[in-house]
């Protein structure tokens, strides 16, 4: 299939360009390198040996989409185009409404014009209620509780809404849980500007010498060692469950939206993650314990059961080779 990946730039675009190419597939890759760097371009490239169109595109702006469209023959879209910052979202609220749901209605205007009848949206485990008991389930109830979460629930009931309208357009969303490792090449990986939010990146830059200490957000939780739970899911497993979802909506076209949870199904704590990532570093992370971090629940991990039974997908990396691919990624960057 010819696929447009529109964000197919970012952490976990570039993963799927890869797992895309290397199966066959063409891709064109729209970005507008707002939260991602133009190497990726060669990056992909590199590891695929194979080409591809890339368009520096804001997809908020529907001439930009149409060009797109008009230019090139598109089976399906892939959208991952979206900003997914927390706290920065309760900060600029309507730029993260403006950017996330404009570019989604750009796009499902110009799939309508153009006849493009498939599109795989990348959700977020952030659309669950949190008041859900774990793990959760696809169909346990809806009610994110900041506005980036709210912009995927939006888009979510958006593709509800236009699937059921009678247009062409057949969906299917992914709920992803918290996406981490590289890519084996230690060519793509995650590398936020700043300092980062999310665990794993900032572990990688405190075990390489570029930040001083981990802050572990709270130790009071109600869990097993009092430090917050998430499933986390190697990046690699995350794009392939893109190429299972693909070929699902392919072979069952009278499939018209579904939704699946992508998690590993096991919950780590933080302190678990610092233990797996001091087994493949020889022991460099340093680590205090601070107050919670505000917004954060105690556990969210995923039953992936429906993912693992309809698509027949199942998650192969372990979480130290999570670690341990982040941890070849920093030190392959700090190379260059
Ligand atoms: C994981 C755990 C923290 C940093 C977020 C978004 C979600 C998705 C993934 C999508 C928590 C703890 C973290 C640190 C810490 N984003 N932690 N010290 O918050 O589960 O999910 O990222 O694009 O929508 O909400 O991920 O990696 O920030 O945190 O102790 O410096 O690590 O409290 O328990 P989170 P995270």
């Amino acid at each position: 299939m010819n696929i447009l990946l529109a964000g197919g730039l970012g952490y976990i675009g570039s993963h799927i360009a890869v797992s895309l190419l290397e199966n066959g597939h063409d891709v064109i890759i729209a970005d507008d390198l707002s939260n991602s760097k133009i190497e990726v371009v060669d990056s992909i490239k590199k590891i695929t040996n194979k080409e591809f169109k890339f368009y520096n595109a804001d997809l908020k702006y529907i001439e930009k989409v149409e060009k797109i469209f008009a230019e090139n023959k598109i089976d399906g879209v892939i959208h991952l185009a979206g900003y997914k910052a927390v706290g920065e979202s309760c900060q600029q609220p309507l730029m993260y409404y403006e950017n996330n749901l404009i570019t989604t209605i750009n796009l499902l205007k110009c799939m309508r014009k153009y006849g493009v009848d498939l599109i795989l949206f990348s959700s977020s485990a952030t659309v669950y209620k949190a008041s859900n008991t774990m793990p959760l389930t696809e169909a346990d109830e809806l009610g994110p509780c900041n506005p980036y979460g709210r912009t995927k629930y939006f888009i979510e009931e958006m593709l509800k809404d236009e699937v059921a309208s009678g247009s062409n357009i057949r969906a299917i969303i992914l709920r992803y849980f918290n996406p981490i490792g590289a890519h084996e090449s230690g060519l793509l990986g995650d590398d936020p500007n700043g300092i980062p939010n999310n665990l794993l990146p900032y572990i990688s830059r405190v075990v390489t010498g570029k930040l001083e200490v981990l802050s572990v957000f709270g130790n009071d939780y109600p869990t097993p060692d009092g430090t917050g739970v998430r499933d986390y899911i190697h990046v690699v497993d995350l794009a392939d469950a893109h190429l299972k979802a693909i070929d699902y909506m392919q072979k069952n076209k009278d499939i018209k939206i579904d939704f699946f949870n992508i998690g590993t199904g096991k919950g780590y704590s933080v302190l678990n993650i610092v233990d797996a990532y001091n087994k493949v570093c020889g022991g460099k992370v340093k680590y205090k314990i601070v107050a919670r971090r505000s917004g954060d629940v105690a556990e969210l991990y995923a039953n992936p059961a429906k993912a693992n039974k309809i698509l027949n997908w199942h998650a192969k990396y372990d979480i130290e080779e999570m670690c341990a691919s982040s941890y070849n990624y920093e030190n392959k960057k700090d190379a260059k």
